[in-house]
């Protein structure tokens, strides 16, 4: 049975950009991220700034964004943004890495490291039906499919 990999996580810097710039870009990654078309260089930027804005983590919208390396090398990306009822994350793997647990293991990090940021264990995920490996990872790590909204399935781990 393959071995789990060695994932760390740590906060995403604005020399990250191009390695986030080329998952954004790459329709196997944006097909169920928001309206599934790669984004443009001003999303980008756009999202980028927000993200490395540092806002007081109590306020709605709030982001925080963390690098997934192996070996010192990017694999992914994982996001996370304080909402009314919890923090929702996301994760990006870059797609020559899919199929390995680099998923899998960017959670059991983010599950540990999201609540120590925010303070709250509430994690919220919503997820396209049809991403069957985002629902089971997050299925076998305790979330519960709570609601569909806007053709989202929205996960929950209390
Ligand atoms: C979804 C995504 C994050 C999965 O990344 P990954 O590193 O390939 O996932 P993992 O290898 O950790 O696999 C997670 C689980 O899904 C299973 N899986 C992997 N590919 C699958 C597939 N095509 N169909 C069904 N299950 C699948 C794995 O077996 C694993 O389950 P297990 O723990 O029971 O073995 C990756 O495909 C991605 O970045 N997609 C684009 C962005 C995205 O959709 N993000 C999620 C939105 S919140």
């Amino acid at each position: 049975m393959p071995s789990t990999p060695l994932i760390t996580l740590r906060p995403f810097h604005e020399a990250d950009t191009e390695f986030f710039a080329g998952m954004a870009t790459d329709e196997r990654v944006t097909r169920s991220i928001g309206d599934g078309q790669p984004w443009n260089q001003q999303t980008i930027q756009a999202r980028v700034h927000a993200a490395l804005q540092q806002e007081p983590l109590n306020d709605v919208g709030a982001s925080r964004w963390f690098l997934a390396t192996e070996a010192n090398e990017p694999v992914g990306i994982v996001v996370s943004t304080r909402k009314e009822s919890g923090v929702e994350i996301g994760y990006w793997v870059s797609p020559d890495d899919w199929g390995r647990g680099i998923a899998g293991a960017m959670v059991d990090g983010a599950l540990v490291t999201i609540p120590e940021v925010y303070g709250t264990r509430k994690l919220i995920a919503r997820v396209d039906p049809a991403n069957a490996a985002s629902a089971k990872l997050l299925t076998r790590r305790g979330f519960k499919l709570e609601t569909g909204h806007e053709g989202l399935d929205n996960y929950t781990l209390a």
